[in-house]
């Protein structure tokens, strides 16, 4: 099989990884990739939002399957022009990755599904939000609530509005000011849910799906889960609390329903459906749907998988993943640390050299996301998030012992992680 993996992430690189581990791989390409995804995969520098660029590519190489992993592409339509080209895609068509793309599209298909998620009203005038948060909070409602802007946001799209002043602040930003552009000209006021979240991906063909294993992410950019929101600093997984009986209530109530509503909204989806879910008191709630794999759990997620990736994405891409047999995971925890730029989620230096990862544990493995290779063979930082480091272990604790033995061998100048990844087992007070 030939196979091209569309993105440049950490991601993509544990793609390129678990793809390479695959029987069936012929030739691996990726576009436009890494420092990392250059070992595995030949690297095209073809711009994810060209679609008909990358189509074209796909279709001259006759790539017999295409793995999108960044949700701009998906959200514009890439898996559209790849299928009218009758090229083989994983991956979301644009009107089902609006699950993604538009968090009020999402919660007006949770809401008419029934699916467990947290009350929210959608605003694209600011006056109307106003008189929505004077009629809450005359009625006594709480704070913290949440702003959420309706669009792709990179992360930046979900503010905790701690108190009134906060909140209006938020839609100002957003609704006003126009701080997001278009991702922020609606927005969502949202009720503060509280408990440990889960990430749950589950591949989906259309019709059937099949849930992955759990892991849970780390958003936050400081250790005690301070500052601000980032794409994600660490993972680890399965974590204790994702018990059988949970996975199977998370399945039935909410991953289950989802996929019948987008099927029957004329919206199948096929491709990985991500559910970032938090476990309240009452219960399992969906926070957000993402249409494609997450990073950093993507990270921890594919090295516990002892099936063959390309046939479960390449049986989703065809609508039969009832061909295939259900994904076998390893008994062993991964934990992976995010390795940042200084200054990363805001903006940060390029062109940094990186060293020491050749004095690393031999089982480490090392997901490249902003790294390149320059002239001498150098690899020298491209990015906010620059390599996330992933340990094996017995036990999660194990993993994450052995992930911290070894980061601090890796060395460029302001690179910084959190610490705190698995120490507790679980996030808190996200
Ligand atoms: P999202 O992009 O919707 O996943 O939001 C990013 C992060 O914001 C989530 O991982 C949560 O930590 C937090 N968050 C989002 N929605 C809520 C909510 N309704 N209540 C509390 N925290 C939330
Ligand atoms: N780790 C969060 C995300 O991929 O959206």
């Amino acid at each position: 099989m030939r196979v091209l993996v569309i993105g440049s992430g950490g991601r993509e690189h544990a793609l390129c990884w678990a793809a390479a581990r695959s029987p069936q791989l012929g030739a691996l390409f990726c576009a436009p990739g890494n420092g990392g995804t250059a070992a595995l995969a030949e690297n095209i520098p073809l711009d994810p939002m060209n679609f008909t660029a990358c189509a074209a590519w796909a279709e001259r190489q006759a790539i017999d399957l295409t793995l999108i992993g960044p949700d701009d592409p998906l959200g514009g339509g890439i898996a559209d022009i790849f299928a009218a080209r009758g090229l083989r895609v994983f991956g979301p068509s644009a009107a089902a990755a609006r699950i993604e793309s538009s968090k009020a599209w999402a919660k007006h298909l949770m809401r008419a599904a029934g699916i467990p998620t947290a009350h929210a009203r959608s605003f694209d005038d600011r006056a109307a939000a106003e008189e929505y948060l004077r009629n809450y909070e005359a009625r006594g409602g709480a704070y913290p609530v949440v702003i959420k802007a309706d669009g792709l946001a990179a992360g930046k799209g979900v503010v905790l509005a701690r108190d009134g002043a906060a909140a209006r602040a938020a839609l100002d930003h957003l609704l006003v000011a126009g701080g997001l552009g278009a991702a922020g000209r609606t927005v969502l006021i949202e009720a503060y849910l509280e408990g440990p979240e889960l990430s749950l991906f589950a591949l989906v063909d259309g019709a059937r799906m099949v849930p992955l294993t759990p892991a849970c992410d780390y958003k936050r950019a400081e250790d005690g889960d301070a500052g601000p929101n980032t794409g994600g600093m660490g993972a680890y997984s399965p974590p204790s609390f994702a018990t059988p009986a949970l996975l199977a209530e998370i399945e039935a109530r909410i991953l289950r329903p989802t996929v019948a509503a987008l099927t029957a909204a004329g919206t199948p989806f096929r491709g990985l459906l991500y559910a970032g879910l938090m476990l309240t008191r009452e219960g399992p709630k969906a926070l957000e749907f993402n249409a494609r794999f997450g990073d950093p759990e993507t990270q921890v997620v594919l090295p516990r998988l002892e099936s063959d990736v390309l046939a479960l994405c390449a049986a989703a891409a065809d609508g039969q993943l009832d061909r295939v047999p259900m994904p076998a995971w390893s008994a062993k925890a991964t934990c992976g640390v995010v390795v940042a730029s200084a200054g990363y989620p805001g903006p940060s230096a390029s062109g940094l050299p990186i060293t020491g990862l050749e004095t690393l544990d031999s089982d480490i493995l090392v997901f490249h996301a902003g790294t390149r290779r320059v002239a001498d063979g150098q690899l020298v930082t491209s990015g906010g998030r620059v390599l996330t480091l992933v340990a094996y272990g017995e036990t999660v604790a194990a993993a994450r012992a052995h992930v911290y033995a070894n980061i601090e061998r890796v060395r460029f100048a302001g690179a910084r992680w959190r610490r705190d990844i698995a120490a507790r087992e679980q996030p808190v007070g996200q």
